[in-house]
């Protein structure tokens, strides 16, 4: 599979070093994780970096390496407590008989235990270590408790060890933990059989030939989120306002550049399709009247009459349930933002609203990361850090899909009426 499409495309990999003589197959599973499509940052302890420095680990994957407990990253937070929150696995390799220890009690006086102890995703811990250490009781007992944590163990292998003995302790092989962590993200097809229809970008409301009412949408969000869908399985269209991205490959495409034509392209796909995602920012307003001609400068002010432009999706939450699909808004707001995000869910009869805050210092728009949470009608469903748009749209599905499975059932029979009575799901998962 090609890491653009694979389970590890656009995820977030930290991978910890911890020192052992194995540390250096930590390079090659480094590399695996970055070819099938993941980003890698890497966390060192202070032994690993004697046996494999912070500058091989950075030159692999051009990123920062956090190396001490007590590093800033470039925005001057807390390095691990960053990455811990921004991960979508953390992968222990090589996890020493010490660091065993050290997990199981909850101790994080290391980058590396900081992180694991930090995170909420899911934890790997590949050991490497002597066969002695290994078999020992203690260490047993320690791998017995992670294993209760939740964590995912991948088991050392019998092999020659570094003592020159012949025994059980030798680290996996980094296919075989890249492996690992991709069966994490194994959800490759489950959006397979469904339809879904994205909308990205925004609308240009035409005051003449040449001018236009708009927005500076990029189509970035829902592009990614169109992507991400066609990845895992589902028959995409994307319905395109003026966007500054390329629509991607794989998806059928509909250009809409103004608000009635994206409002006449959602009525024709919507109807029967499983899910729509209306990321697109739909003008409220568009000229009552364009001009035939180009509008001539005569010195005079020029008044432009301005008509409420129709709530797409509201309309689509209006369809008969039989055919209405589960619908995904977006909310940019300036303030309030759970309120405003909440309010627009209940008063457009939507699923999920998906939130964020602009007109702050940070500018999501045309920007290749955001920050977003995703709101229900009970609230916030989601406490994400600031992420990649891809990665948002990953997450996202992961959301969507255990969403859309609860309201609907597995074999996608509605269980509830539709309509503007906004539905209740199963608990929305860190992925
Ligand atoms: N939307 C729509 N049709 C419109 C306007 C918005 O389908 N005419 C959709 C957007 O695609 C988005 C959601 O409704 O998914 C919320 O968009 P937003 O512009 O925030 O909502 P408005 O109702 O226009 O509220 P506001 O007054 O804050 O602009």
């Amino acid at each position: 599979m090609s890491p653009e499409r694979g389970p590890l495309a656009g995820r977030r990999i930290v991978v910890g070093v911890t020192g052992s003589i194995a540390a250096y197959k930590a390079v090659l599973l480094v590399r695996r994780l970055m070819e099938r499509g993941a980003t890698v940052d890497v966390a060192l302890t202070r032994s690993a970096a004697a046996f494999v420095t912070p500058l091989t680990f950075a030159s692999l994957t051009h990123r920062p390496v956090v190396s001490d407990v007590l590093d800033l990253d470039a925005e001057q937070q807390i390095a691990h407590i960053e990455l811990a929150e921004a991960a979508d696995a953390v992968v222990v390799a090589p996890a020493t008989a010490n660091v065993l220890a050290e997990l199981a009690i909850g101790m994080a006086s290391s980058s590396v235990t900081a992180i694991a102890c930090a995170s909420r995703a899911p934890v790997v811990v590949a050991p490497a270590m002597d066969a002695g250490m290994w078999t020992n009781p203690a260490t047993q007992r320690n791998v017995a408790t992670l294993r209760e944590f939740g964590y995912l163990l991948v088991e050392p292998e019998v092999g020659s060890l570094a003592s020159g003995l012949t025994g059980i302790g030798r680290l996996a092989e980094p296919g075989t933990i890249a492996d690992t962590v991709e069966r994490l993200f194994e959800r490759a097809g489950d959006l397979e059989g469904l339809r879904v229809v994205v909308s990205a970008g925004g609308t240009r409301e035409p005051i003449d030939p040449v001018r236009f009412i708009g927005n500076r949408s990029s189509g970035k969000m829902g592009t990614a989120i169109a992507e991400a869908a066609r990845d895992r399985g589902a028959t995409v269209t994307l319905i395109a306002g003026a966007m500054s991205v390329n629509p991607p490959p794989g998806v059928s495409v509909v250009n809409a550049t103004t608000a009635q034509a994206m409002r006449q392209a959602v009525m024709r796909e919507a109807p029967g399709a499983d899910i729509l995602v209306m990321a697109a920012a739909v003008a409220d307003f568009a000229p009552k009247q364009a001009s035939g001609r180009k509008i001539k400068r005569d010195g005079a002010e020029l008044q432009v009459e301005l008509v409420p432009n129709p709530d797409i999706i509201a309309e689509v939450a209006e369809m008969p349930t039989d055919i209405r699909p589960f619908l995904i808004g977006f909310a940019a707001e300036s303030q309030d933002l759970e309120a405003n995000a909440i309010g627009k869910l209940r008063d457009k009869g939507l699923d999920l609203i998906v939130g964020n805050v602009v007109g702050g210092p940070f500018d999501a728009i045309g920007s290749d990361e955001n920050k977003v949470t995703v709101f229900g009608s009970e609230g916030a469903l989601t406490d994400w850090p600031m992420l990649p748009k891809r990665q948002i749209a990953e997450r996202l599905w992961d959301l969507i899909a255990d969403r859309y499975r609860s309201a609907r059932g597995p074999d996608g029979a509605q269980k509830e009426k539709a309509g503007r009575r906004p539905r209740a799901g199963s608990a929305g998962s860190r992925r």
